[in-house]
Order: structure tokens, then C-alpha cells, then sequence
């Protein structure tokens, strides 16, 4: 049997108030696409930060390529041939694109920057991944999503022997992400081991070798085959029991009641036209396209962040002019949960407690217009439950918590925040399986209650299971509706052929 590439043998590493490693084992072989799975909070990108040199582990030994080695920072693992793309974005915002690719060895001459060579080595990287992006863009312009792509073409720029992925297709369209597995199967067969990190299991299945399961910060599954292991049992591993199967409730939504949010034939600053749509209380309207159809957009001329130039909208029957997402709260109750999380969802700064009440003041005021502390405390604690937010106190500080965490914080903050619509972008990138299951059971609770949802995702799977009718768009306009029969394969079959009929036009 040949030598492991990397070997990481009994790692412990705590945090205040948590174990996030507890004696955890990880062996890649030459040529192997490795799965780490595990819930939120389970560990895994505290793994790959200490694999990688980012934070040193408490105890445990680290081998590479048999040779016992000690990472004391980033520069050391990259020197050593382990590329990395960790789950935060991770570039510097001031630098241009190819400033960021090369930083790890900036090409010089004489002792000088060699430009000639770092746009080239750029050009060269961001061809790997098919990416047509000049390399001396500003990568403050980019999308966050474009911002991505640069990190996994960044990871290619030195020999990488190992690569670490730790959710690289959280928030890219499935077209990139099946650039990204050309370019990870071209390493395997090369002979390099890669680590992947994914809650989407379809694609782990479709890809791995391997899998290691962590869950509380132990390795509850080592580098067994995947093809041993199907993912219903996967994902009782993950959770540590089994799971029911989600059972989707009967719906029905009352037809004759006036819809409480409703756009006619309206045209936006940002480039749609002739859009008309209802949502009625009660019920989960889908708005589906593929990334960059206009849907965020969309939810942003609602919010009043693009101007509507042409058309009307109408909150509860009467047309409303709305300013901006605190407008739309306190004026019209209407709710934004953000698909840019982590730039504008969360205070990462702030404890839990001020996160999730951060909308709710109004709601929590007692007659004098003050904030019992009680009463916040109180309700930061039911979502905490609801959404099972892995925290180890109320006033740890969001920036603390795993990536899916700080997620489940920010839709803690617009569910407590009561609003009467709630408009929800890529609800559950990030989430692991279990906690998705909670949130549908939470979406058609609040639906029930007689809440009005416009849900975008670009997951067909999750629109079917929750939308009660869906509405394609394509290039910023509307390319039909499709109403749901929960038959997966007609519903999708429906859905891609109004996409395409819309292209063909
Ligand atoms: N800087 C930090 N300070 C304190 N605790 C932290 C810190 N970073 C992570 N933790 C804690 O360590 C545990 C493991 O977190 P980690 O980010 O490794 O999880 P994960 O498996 O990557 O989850 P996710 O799927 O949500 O990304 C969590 O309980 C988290 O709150
Ligand atoms: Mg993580």
C-alpha cells in the first residue's frame, strides 16, 4: 500500500467552551476524492484551518507524505504542497485579481514584481477553471460567487499535492461546479488526494471515494468507501440517530383571498420587464431561474434597492412605495432574508442575543419603548431550539460559529422579527440535511399560520418540496408558472423546458 499523503493522527483543539476536535483521525491517499461530512458545527472547518496552518491544534500529529510535520502558518502548508479554499471568502479586497491568485510567491525578477509573469500565472489559473475574467479586475467588483471561483483557481496556482475544499459549491451555479469537478478529476488522476467539504449530497455521492464523518468534534466515521455506505445510513451517522423521512403536509391555499403582495407588469432600474406576480397569505410562492436569471434582483425592487420605473406594486391591495429593507419591515411587514449572509445578514461582531432581536425592537418594547432583557433572551432562545443553532452560550459572539450557524442566525433574525411576508434568498445554502428538514417543517408552520413567502432557490429539489406554485424566470423577465403536483420528474421536466423556451425565443 502506498504512503498517505496527508495523515492527521488523534487532533485535539478546543475553543472557549468547546471541544471542536476531539481526538479526530484523517488519512488522504495519493489519488483519492475524500468527503468530510458532518453537521453545522461538527468540526470540519476547524480541521481543514488547522491542517493548513491557520490555528494550531492543542494535541495531535500531522503527516505529510510520512514526514511528520508542524504548520506554523499558512505560508508553511502552501510551501508544502497543500492547497486550500476555506469556506469564508478569503482574498484581499484592494488587490486586483491576479494580485490575489500570486500571493502566496509573488513572480519576481531582480528582486522586483514581475507583472508580465503575474498576469500570465493569473491567466493561467482562471483558464484551469474556465473563467473569463481579466486578471486585472478589481476584485472588490466581483460577485461573491465570481469571488469563489478566483479562490479555486488561487488553490491551482502552486503543485498542489493535497487539496482542501471545504464547501466550494455553497454558492456557485451547477455549471461552475461542474467546471470545478473536471478540474478536481484531473488532479486525481494526477495523483493528488482532495478533501471535500459539502451538504450537498448528490454531488459528494456523485464525485467521492472516500468519506470521514466528524460529529461534536469526533471522527464518528474514518476514510471508509464510500460505495459501502448509502446515504440514508450517511446521514444517521451525521446525526447520530436515525431519521425519519420528511413527510411534505397536505396544502392548500385559499384562491378567492386578495393577495398581500403583488407586482403588475412592472419594469426595474435593473433591467426586467412586464413582471406580474401574486402571493396570497398562506401561501410559498417559488421563484425559480437559473443564477442570474434577475430573481435577487427582483426581491431588491421590492425592497425598494432597484427602482420599479414602469408597473405597480401592491402590498395588501394598495400600491406601495417602499424605500428600503427597514422600510419594508416597519411600513409594510414584509421580511428580506438575505442570500449575502455573511456580508450584510450577520453582525459577526454582535453576540447571538443582539443579532437575532437586531429587527425585533419595536416587538420586544415594553410601554416606555424599552428592551426588556428578559423578554430578547427569552426569544433568541426558542429560535435557538427551533433551528438548532450550535452556540455555547447566548452571548457568544456570531463570528464564532461554524459557517451554517451564522446562517441559521440570520434567519432567526427575520423569523423573530414576526413580519406578515417574508421573502427568503437560498434559504438553506450551507445547511446541513437535518436542520433543512427543520426549516421546511418551520416554513410551512409559518405558512399555515397564514405567513405569505416568496422563496428563490436555485435547488429544484427544494422548490418542488416547498413551493405551492412555481415561477420561472429567465433573463429578468417571467417564463411561466408551473403549479405543484409534487411529481418531481414532470415538475422538472416543465420547469427546464420553460427555461429553454424562453432561450429559444
Ligand atoms: N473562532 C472560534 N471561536 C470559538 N468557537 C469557534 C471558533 N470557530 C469555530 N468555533 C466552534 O467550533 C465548533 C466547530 O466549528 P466548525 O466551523 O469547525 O464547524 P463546521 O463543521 O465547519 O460547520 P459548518 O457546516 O456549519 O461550516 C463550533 O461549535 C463553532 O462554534
Ligand atoms: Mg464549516
Amino acid at each position: 500500500m502506498s504512503t498517505p499523503i496527508l495523515q492527521a493522527r488523534n487532533v485535539t483543539k478546543s475553543y472557549p467552551g468547546v471541544k471542536a476536535l476531539d481526538n479526530v483521525n484523517l488519512t488522504l491517499m495519493p489519488g483519492e476524492i475524500h468527503a468530510l461530512l458532518g453537521e453545522n458545527g461538527a468540526g470540519k472547518s476547524t480541521l481543514i484551518k488547522y491542517l493548513t496552518g491557520v490555528h494550531q491544534a492543542d494535541s495531535g500529529t500531522l503527516l505529510i507524505g510520512g514526514e511528520e510535520r508542524n504548520f506554523a502558518n499558512p505560508s508553511d502548508s502552501t510551501a508544502a504542497g497543500v492547497g486550500v479554499v476555506h469556506q469564508e471568502r478569503n482574498v484581499i479586497r484592494e488587490f486586483t485579481v491576479a494580485e490575489n491568485i500570486v500571493l502566496s510567491r509573488t513572480p519576481k525578477k531582480c528582486g522586483f514584481i514581475d507583472w508580465k509573469k503575474v498576469n500570465s500565472e493569473a491567466a493561467r489559473c482562471l483558464a484551469l477553471m474556465d473563467l473569463d475574467i481579466d486578471p486585472g479586475t478589481p476584485i472588490s467588483s466581483l460577485s461573491s460567487a465570481q469571488i469563489q471561483l478566483v479562490e479555486i483557481a488561487r488553490a491551482l496556482y502552486t503543485e498542489t499535492k493535497v487539496l482542501l475544499l471545504d464547501e466550494p459549491t455553497a454558492s456557485i451555479s451547477d455549471a461552475e461546479a461542474a467546471k470545478l469537478f473536471k478540474v478536481i478529476h484531473r488532479l486525481k488522476a494526477d495523483g493528488a488526494a482532495i478533501l471535500f467539504v459539502s451538504h450537498k449530497l448528490d454531488e459528494v455521492y456523485a464525485h467521492c471515494d472516500t468519506v470521514s464523518v466528524l460529529r461534536d468534534g469526533k471522527t464518528v466515521l474514518s476514510d471508509a468507501a464510500l460505495a459501502d455506505h448509502p446515504q440514508d445510513e450517511i446521514v444517521n451517522v451525521m446525526v447520530g440517530r436515525s431519521l425519519a423521512s420528511l413527510v411534505t403536509p397536505e396544502r392548500t391555499v385559499d384562491s378567492t383571498q386578495e393577495p398581500v403582495l403583488e407586482l403588475r407588469n412592472v419594469t426595474t432600474t435593473a433591467g426586467h420587464g412586464g413582471i406580474s406576480l401574486q402571493v396570497r397569505p398562506g401561501e410559498i410562492l417559488g421563484l425559480y431561474g437559473l443564477v442570474g436569471a434577475g430573481r435577487t434582483e427582483l426581491a431588491h425592487a421590492i425592497l425598494g434597492r432597484e427602482r420599479i420605473t414602469e408597473g405597480e406594486l401592491l402590498v395588501n391591495g394598495h400600491t406601495a412605495k417602499i424605500r428600503s429593507v427597514r422600510d419594508a419591515l416597519h411600513e409594510h411587514g414584509i421580511g428580506y432574508v438575505t442570500e449575502s449572509r455573511k456580508e450584510e445578514g450577520v453582525f459577526l461582531d454582535q453576540n447571538i442575543t443582539r443579532n437575532v432581536a437586531a429587527t425585533t425592537w419595536g416587538k420586544l418594547a415594553g410601554p416606555l419603548g424599552v428592551v426588556g432583557a428578559g423578554r430578547e433572551r427569552e426569544l433568541v432562545a426558542k429560535y435557538i431550539d427551533e433551528l438548532s443553532i450550535k452556540v455555547s452560550s447566548q452571548d457568544q459572539l456570531a463570528g464564532q460559529l461554524s459557517g451554517g450557524n451564522q446562517q441559521k442566525v440570520s434567519l432567526a433574525k427575520w423569523l423573530a422579527a414576526d413580519p406578515r411576508i417574508l421573502i427568503i434568498d437560498e434559504p438553506t445554502i450551507g445547511i446541513d440535511v437535518r436542520t433543512k428538514r427543520s426549516f421546511y417543517e418551520l416554513i410551512w408552520g409559518l405558512a399555515e399560520k397564514g405567513l405569505a413567502i416568496l422563496l428563490i432557490s436555485s435547488d429544484l429539489a427544494e422548490m418542488i418540496t416547498l413551493a405551492d406554485r412555481i415561477v420561472v424566470m429567465d433573463s429578468f423577465t417571467l417564463a411561466g408558472t408551473v403549479d405543484n403536483t409534487h411529481h418531481y420528474d414532470t415538475m422538472s421536466q416543465d420547469v427546464i423546458r420553460l427555461i429553454h423556451a424562453k432561450a429559444l425565443v
